[in-house]
């Protein structure tokens, strides 16, 4: 099968011409006048997850335009390979499946590799659900015993990037819905100061490690694992295997590390793509094995969603054709994402990876440089500690950042006019950043038309959370599809690790030689 890449297709041509004609000058708010059905036409009801794009500079003949581009790059074909087990990720020789790992017990069919020959990386796409649906159970209830175990009271994940950022994420977000009498800790970076700060609030007795890493030989992950366990057995720990689990699809490693408890997962679980696996232990144990199929579930309607609703109301799809559209041509740079609840604050540093490591890169799937954009800066802060900050620059810098509210109906807590008055901060904004504020001069002039969409999520429980993630994980495949990268690998992490490697002993030898002048001279200032 082969993908045409979005610059080879007339929809491209066509949007370059559309976008001279009725684009760069388009004003949204023209369009709220001109449409009585904006609000309707460009909001909609995905699972767990409404979204109103109306905000933004787009109509109906620019999204008609953009989900001809879409055809034209044979998008469809692109997503049900990817979740028939084809090797989409063609520079790695490995199938994209996370999807399968969210596939209900209940639901018999899988989607089968075999409709598309000559794409098959997961021969067969029956047994390696067999394999995940064995897997699931056994973490479930390894989870289950920890969260029954009254006398472990710390969980400590040790892992960085997927291994690290999706588990702490979830694990926060679902705060509400956390087992009481167990505290969690994330440990990620080699920086000692970060694992020993937490190994000061633990005692080895209560203490469980969670050792995450897809291939186990991540430097930053080894070494604080190294560093755990001559904590646990210095501090008078003895049992080893109670003590430590290790999630990974390098067993053998695990094993040679010591590690007796062990959950596997496969190759074609991309890092980023891992929360779903067992490397979400963490939140298994902090919500148990019904919020955990609750989160699965809700990522499942969205893949069900993703896979089944026609492009024009697929939500995933509007939002990739509209990054593609701000990113390619109104040439905006980044997208900040905002969500309105505290719960969500490790959101904008998991979304990060997901986009920018997916992304974020230069060539085509055949090597080629490719002459267009690629993944935007993706950064952020909750709201209303952001409206404090960089709001600023969002209303009245030179530059337009496209902003995304994640605002949420219900709040867990009781305390009097706080949700209101956050609800009534995100909506302003959202209003305020459209409409500006025209009638003003000079420092107070704002220029409004600033683009937004804003989310709404009746409450932040497991499914609803395991929704906003599938969301955004298609939303990302869309404009990586669109653009023919690979989405789904990340060969520009290696480099700075083969250097690291190199650079290490010399801080203790202090030999630059063959070091640029810059690298040696911050070395010799840094021994
Ligand atoms: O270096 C980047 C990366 O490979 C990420 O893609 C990954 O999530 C992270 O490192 C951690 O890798 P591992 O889970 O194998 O330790």
């Amino acid at each position: 099968m082969s993908f045409t890449r979005c610059d080879a297709t007339p929809a491209w041509a066509e949007l370059h011409r559309h976008f001279e004609a009725h684009g760069r000058d388009f004003d949204a708010r023209h369009a709220f006048v001109a449409d009585p059905e904006r609000f309707t036409r460009f909001s909609q009801q995905a699972p767990h997850v409404f979204a109103d794009l109306s905000k933004n500079r787009i109509d109906a003949a620019t999204e008609a335009r953009l989900l001809q581009l879409a055809r034209d790059c044979g998008l469809e074909a692109q997503r049900d390979a990817m979740f028939a087990g084809a090797a989409s990720n063609a520079t790695e020789g490995r199938a994209v499946l996370h999807g399968l790992l969210r596939h209900p017990d209940s639901e018999e069919k899988v989607p089968v590799a075999q409709e598309l020959p000559g794409f098959i990386a997961i021969e067969n796409i029956a047994s390696a659900f067999q394999q995940v649906q064995g897997t699931r159970e056994a973490m479930l209830a390894y989870a289950e015993a920890v969260r029954g175990d009254a006398a472990i009271t710390d969980v400590v994940n040790i892992g960085i990037g997927g291994s690290d950022l999706g588990p702490q994420m979830a694990v926060l977000a679902l705060e509400a819905y956390r087992a009481p009498g167990k505290r969690f800790h994330f440990v990620s970076n080699v920086d000692g100061h970060e694992l020993a700060g937490v190994l000061r609030q633990l005692r080895p007795e209560s203490t469980l490690f969670l050792i995450a890493s897809k291939t186990f030989t991540t430097t930053e992950t080894m070494a604080n694992a190294q560093s755990a366990r001559a904590w646990f057995e210095a501090a008078g720990g003895t049992d080893v295997a109670r003590h430590f689990a290790a999630l990974t699809t390098n067993v053998a490693a695990a094993r040679a590390f010591g590690i007796r408890t062990t959950f596997g997962f496969w190759d074609w679980v991309g890092g980023r793509y891992s929360l779903w696996s067992s490397i979400g232990l963490s939140i298994a144990i902090a919500i148990g094995a019904k919020g955990f199929h609750a989160l699965l579930a809700g990522a499942h309607a969205m893949d069900q969603h993703f896979r089944t609703a026609p492009l024009a109301s697929n939500l995933p799809v509007r939002l990739g054709l509209l990054d593609v559209w701000y990113r390619n041509f109104h040439g905006f740079t980044s997208r900040c994402v905002a969500p309105y609840h505290q719960a969500l604050r490790r959101l904008p540093a998991f979304l990060q990876q997901l986009e920018m490591e997916s992304n974020g890169k230069r060539v085509d799937r055949d090597g080629h440089a490719v002459p267009y954009a690629t993944s935007p800066v993706v950064w952020g802060e909750p709201g209303t500690n952001g409206q404090h900050a960089f709001f600023q620059m969002l209303h009245q810098g030179t530059d337009v950042v496209p902003l995304e509210f994640i605002a949420v109906r219900d709040a867990e807590h009781d305390l009097t006019g706080h949700h209101p008055k956050l609800l009534a901060n995100a909506l302003a904004q959202a209003a305020a950043l459209l409409q500006g504020q025209a009638d003003a001069g000079g420092h107070k002039h704002f220029p409004g038309n600033r683009p937004s969409s804003f989310f709404v999520l009746e409450r932040l429980d497991p499914a609803s959370l395991g929704a906003l993630l599938a969301l955004y994980e298609h939303r990302v495949f869309v404009s990586g599809a669109l653009w023919g990268i690979n989405s789904f690998d990340q060969w520009g992490v290696e480099l700075g690790k083969v250097l690291a490697r190199d650079i290490e002993p010399r801080l203790s030898s202090g030999d630059v030689s063959g070091l640029d002048a810059s690298t040696a001279g911050l070395l010799q200032r840094l021994r």
